[in-house]
């Protein structure tokens, strides 16, 4: 079990969609947010809303793409903050193409910020939290690394590397008193990458709040849980396990009920209207609203 009151916690992807919701838990439980992501607007006005709920707040703006800087930021944020207790690894970034029409940029792109930046902090932060014997590193994956999603190979290959590589992990420090936890989301409504492309998902795929995210992460924290599955409820969470233990043996089978429920023709349309991830002018709005930073 890690306590989270007083603990100093660096947050990557703090300064919208899941991020959010995750940095208002953490204030609730009284740690010492470190904010990291690129935009300082961003971030500053996350800042501000979480001072107002009497929590603590660093920003630190950073492009966790430069991942040779990342043991600058390592040093800047124990200077700033004090040895680091618990890393939270959400900023990530998912472009739906056909696979022949991504170019290396972009693939480079999405395995540099959602795994490569992940496992070099990680690197540079454990050394301590093992001296420390104290420390707790929570990566954000997705269900898309469960099974592979069509129009959107890469992200799934980022993810599915990050729930491995946690796994891998988990072992290799079993015994020490440092944790690592995986939190795998499907669909997420109100805020974030699934509706920022505007086109509405299958519903039999279920979509759960980003509350319900938010509240896995303190919940892995404080019960240390390996791998964590959040759909919308507990049945479509105990479906969707069934699915991936049934793709172990029959893959081709899930990509029937993929393809029947509709998570192929969605991806396929949003790589068809998206040149890029980059949110919508209207979805800002309609995000900043939802978050309560409007
Ligand atoms: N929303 C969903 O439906 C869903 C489902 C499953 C998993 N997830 C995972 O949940 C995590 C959060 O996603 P989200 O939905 O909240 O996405 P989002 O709304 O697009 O937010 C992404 C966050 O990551 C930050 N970020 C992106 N690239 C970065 C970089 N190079 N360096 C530093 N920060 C960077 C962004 O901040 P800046 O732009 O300011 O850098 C932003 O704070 C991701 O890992 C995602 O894969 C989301």
């Amino acid at each position: 079990m890690t306590i989270i009151k007083g603990k100093t916690v660096i947050l990557t992807g703090a300064s919208r969609g899941l991020g959010v919701y995750i940095a208002r838990n953490l204030a609730k439980e009284q740690a010492t947010i470190v904010g990291v992501s690129r935009s300082k607007l961003g971030l500053d006005r996350v800042g501000e809303q979480i001072k107002a709920l009497g929590g603590k707040w660093i920003s630190i703006p950073f492009d966790m793409k430069n991942v040779a800087e990342l043991s600058t930021l390592v040093t800047q944020i124990n200077e700033v903050a004090g040895p680091v207790d618990i890393l939270i690894n959400n900023a990530g970034i998912e472009i739906y193409r056909n696979f022949v029409d991504y170019s290396l940029e972009e693939m480079q792109s999405v395995v540099t910020t959602n795994l490569l930046s992940v496992m070099e902090i990680t690197r540079l932060l454990l050394p301590i939290m093992l001296k420390r014997c104290s420390g707790h590193i929570v990566n954000i994956a997705s269900v898309a690394g469960k099974k592979g999603v069509a129009y959107n190979s890469v992200y799934s290959a980022s993810k599915a590397g990050l729930i491995l590589w946690t796994d891998a992990i988990r072992q290799e420090l079993a015994g020490t008193d440092v944790n690592i936890s995986v939190i795998c989301p499907g669909y997420v409504s109100k805020v974030g990458m699934t509706i920022n492309t505007s086109i509405p998902v299958p519903q039999l795929a279920g979509i759960s709040t980003p509350t319900k995210v938010a509240n896995a992460v303190i919940k892995s924290l404080k019960q240390n849980q390996a791998e964590v599955i959040v759909n919308q409820n507990q049945v479509t969470e105990s479906l969707t396990k069934l699915i991936f233990v049934i793709g172990q043996i029959y893959p081709e089978f899930i990509d029937t009920i993929y393809r029947l429920i509709g998570v192929v023709k969605l991806n396929q349309r949003r790589a068809e209207n998206l040149n890029s991830i980059e949110i919508l002018p209207n979805q800002i709005k309609k995000q900043l609203n939802n978050t309560g930073l409007a």
